[in-house]
């Protein structure tokens, strides 16, 4: 249903996202998991086409999206990381509003509003301003315009950032229950959240796409093991960052002066094809390697030391 296909944003020279590519089957919910500054938002701009990739495409329902596309943009309701609503409107004016963009036909508006006021249960609330609402009911509101013109895809960024535990737990329900007509792709940097309320996540940091799955294909494939530890005679950080699909994922220096490097390797990258290409690498830098082995690491700490960001460089 969404086809990311190798997009690609800069700002200036920082490279936000670095030929991110994904696919969102039909009636799934995926999230869309990394730390803070991973590229999250700037991807998800790009699907939902408020922003144009520099290089690459994304589809959605087979149709290329971008800025211009308006057929395209009404087939997702987008709700963003900022609180998108328009504090001097009334909730009921508001959602209105959305609905009279997306091309809501006149007629049928009225109906679409209560309707999604009802299912984001904001009913209550609908003669509100939304300047005046807590910050659970605004994300509630927020949802309930980005559902109005019933998107077939729902696009969520951080939807429960900042909102207390009994919040959160509700918003949940309510995400499961859209996803029983739309499909969702839900941003977020908490595991947990994600392990809640998604059936496949794509994980992302710096950028990059480092796995893809189902929950259950992540955690067989953290089991297999896609990360390399090398250890060798000196910091090897710039002879391995020249591998394609290798990343340094942790280097530390031991107690005699080798350096222990833990590599992260992207889905696509074949354990055995860069162990090669690391002892190659090395030997072209004249480091002596002294170990060169696959690891088996959890699944959770592999989310954890993304989500951590921690001993991420050298
Ligand atoms: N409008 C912008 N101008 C310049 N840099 C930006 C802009 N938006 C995002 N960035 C940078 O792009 C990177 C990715 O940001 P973002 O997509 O917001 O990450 P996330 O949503 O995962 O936290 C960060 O380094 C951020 O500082
Ligand atoms: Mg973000």
């Amino acid at each position: 249903m969404i086809e990311a296909h190798a997009i690609v944003k800069r700002f200036g020279r920082v490279l936000a996202v670095d030929r991110v590519s994904f696919t969102v089957p039909a009636r799934s919910v995926c999230g869309f998991l990394g730390p803070n500054g991973a590229g999250k938002s700037t991807s998800i701009r790009m699907v939902v086409g408020a922003m144009a990739p520099d290089e690459g495409e994304v589809l959605v329902g087979g149709r290329r999206m971008e800025p211009g596309a308006e057929a395209v943009r009404r087939a997702v309701g987008y709700l963003p990381e900022e609180s998108p609503v328009t504090p001097d409107l009334t909730v009921e004016e508001f959602v209105r509003f959305r609905a009279e963009l997306w091309g809501v036909p006149r007629a049928a508006r009225g109906a679409a509003v209560d309707r999604a006021l009802s299912r984001c249960n904001v009913s209550d609330v609908r003669r509100r301003l939304c300047g005046q609402l807590s910050k659970g009911y605004r994300q509630r509101v927020g949802m309930a315009a980005a559902i109005v013109h019933a998107p077939a895809v729902l696009v969520l960024d951080e939807p429960t950032s900042g909102l207390d535990p009994a919040q959160v737990r509700d918003f949940r329900a309510l995400v499961r229950s859209l996803a029983e007509e739309s499909t969702v792709l839900l941003s977020s940097h908490v595991l947990a959240e994600v392990e809640a309320s998604c059936d496949r996540a794509v994980l992302i940091d710096r950028g990059r796409v480092v796995a893809d799955g189902s929950m259950a294909d992540l955690r067989a494939r953290g089991a297999s093991g896609a990360v390399v530890v090398v250890e060798c005679a000196r910091d090897a950080a710039a002879a391995l960052a020249s591998i394609d699909g290798v990343r340094v994922a942790a280097a530390s220096a031991g107690a005699d002066g080798w350096c222990v490097h833990e590599l992260a390797l992207e889905p696509s990258v074949d354990a055995d094809r860069a162990c090669e290409a690391v002892a190659r690498a090395l030997g072209a830098a004249g480091i002596s390697l002294r170990r060169l082995e696959r690891t088996e690491p959890a699944l959770e700490s592999v989310f954890h030391r993304l989500i951590a960001g921690a001993g991420a460089r050298p």
